[in-house]
Formats: C-alpha cells, structure tokens, sequence
C-alpha cells in the first residue's frame, strides 16, 4: 500500500511537470501536438510548421525558450515550469471592426485559470496581458503569417509552476505565478486542454456576441487613470472599460475617446 501511494505520489508529481500529448489530443480537437523540451520560439516554429503544410488547429508546447518573443519586439521571459504554447487556427472574419484577438485570448484564459484560483480576482488588461490581483500572469502574442493571412498563430505564456523569483530583477516586480500565489503547482496539461478549448470557442464566437459586456466586469484597468501611447499620439483619461470593437475607453474632461490600439505607458489609481 505504502509502496503504491508513494507510485502515484511520484507519477501525480511528475504529472505537474510533463505535458502528456496524448491528453491534449484526446481532450481537444486538435489535428496534432508536438512538445519540445527546449525550443526557440513555439511561435517562430509554429509558422514553420504552417509554411509546412501542417494542418490546422494545431498546438506547439515548450517546456523552456530560448528565443521566448513578446510583444513590440521584447524577448519573453521562458524559464522551465511555465506553460509556453503556440496554438494555431483557422481565422474566422477578417472584418475591421472585430476586436483584436489578443483581447478575445486573454478572456479564455482568464476564464481558465479564474477557474483554478476562485478566491482571486484575474482581470484582463488591454490590450493583451492577463493579470493576476495587480501582476502580470500571462502574455499573449497574435500573429498572422505574412504568407498566410487566413491563420492566427496564438502565442500563450502563463507563469504557472515556476516561481518569479527566478525572474530577472527588472520583472520581478510586475509578474506574479500561480504557484507563487497558491504555495503549489497545478497540472499543466489539464489546465493546457482547458485553455486552449475556450480560447478556440471564444475565437469561433468572435463578433457574434456583445464583448463590451464581460469586459467591463474583468478590464482591469477600469476605474484608474491611464495614458496609452501609439507612435506621437499620447491619450489620457480614466478608464471606463473596453468596447465591443475591443477599444479603450477613457473618459476625458469634455469627451470619451475610444483609443484601438497603443502601449499603456502609465496607469495612476484615481
Ligand atoms: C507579451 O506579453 O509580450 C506576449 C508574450 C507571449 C509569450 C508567448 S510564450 C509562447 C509563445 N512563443 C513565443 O515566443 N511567445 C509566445
């Protein structure tokens, strides 16, 4: 008896740090799965894999990164323990006025591990981060293949079993892990499968259903002063949510401005 609780203490440990394959393909309706223990970029090789005639969807995992990419440009944070994944669909609608998908993304996931952790609060925050309380928990990168404009390469990272104190200092501050807020490590693969069905369900739903709604409850910079930058272009004003278009909304002295795309450059609490 002792003997087989300390196997399946052993294989329930190792279930926190392997990603079984054959559950995210059973588990999902993914067409393949490959997970690399080390890679560059699961989004780099993603497109690769596109340019090679691999069949959509499909779902690239990494265990590290080396050449992890983020957002403007910036290398991405990719130590081992986190859950680093490109998932790669079909796009649906290519209208202008759909709301970018990152932000779509970022509702999926959020569901997915407000899910795990029901006593915290996880907001999403324009334009494509998740956060966890006042920290960042997950990136998203949305790309579209400069060949291939009819495919989404949806870049995930969430900082779930590796601590941030292994982080670079400069981060140190602003990212948060879920293993750091609930003192254990959660099951990658489950949490995998689960996310990368509701972000499929919310990119098949996109622009069928009124957004603006469940941004409000969940934009996490509603409520404080915010002041986004686009190239010259600096708009400030407090943050009254996000529109259905995926805008955000800041309500300035004598008007509200929708402002579509940009960097949150400051954030001040009202
Ligand atoms: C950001 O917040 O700047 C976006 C970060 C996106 C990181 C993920 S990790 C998996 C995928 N592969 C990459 O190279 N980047 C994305």
């Amino acid at each position: 008896m002792r003997l087989l609780l300390s196997v399946s203490f052993q294989a329930s440990k190792l279930n926190h740090q392997m990603i079984d394959q054959q559950a995210l393909a059973s588990r999902t309706n993914l067409r393949s799965v490959e997970h690399h223990a080390t890679i560059g970029s699961t989004n780099t090789h993603a497109i690769q894999r596109l340019a090679d005639g691999t069949e959509t969807p499909f779902l690239i995992s990494a265990d590290e990164q080396t050449a992890g990419r983020g957002r403007s440009g910036n290398a991405w944070w990719s130590p081992a323990g986190a859950l680093m994944f490109s998932l790669v669909l079909d796009r649906t609608e290519s209208a202008a006025e759909l709301p970018p998908y990152s932000l779509v993304v970022g509702l999926g996931v959020r569901d997915a591990l407000q899910a795990l952790s029901p006593n915290v609060s996880l907001k999403v925050k324009w334009p494509n981060d998740v956060y966890l309380e006042d920290r960042k928990v997950c990136g998203i990168l949305v790309e579209v293949p400069p060949n291939d404009r009819t495919r989404l390469v949806i870049g995930i990272g969430v900082n779930i079993n590796n601590s941030v104190m292994s982080a670079p200092t400069e981060l140190r501050q602003r990212v948060v892990s879920m293993l750091d807020v609930h003192g254990h490590t959660f099951c990658r693969t489950t949490t995998l499968v689960d996310i990368a069905n509701r972000v499929q369900n919310e990119v098949q739903n996109v622009g069928e259903e009124r957004l603006s709604e469940r941004w409000k409850q969940h934009c996490w910079l509603t409520g404080k002063l915010v002041e986004v930058t686009r190239g010259d272009q600096v708009d400030e004003g407090t943050c009254l949510g996000i529109d259905d278009t995926g805008a955000l909304l800041l309500q300035q002295r004598n008007s509200l401005v929708a402002v579509s795309s940009g960097v949150v450059s400051r954030i001040n609490r009202v």
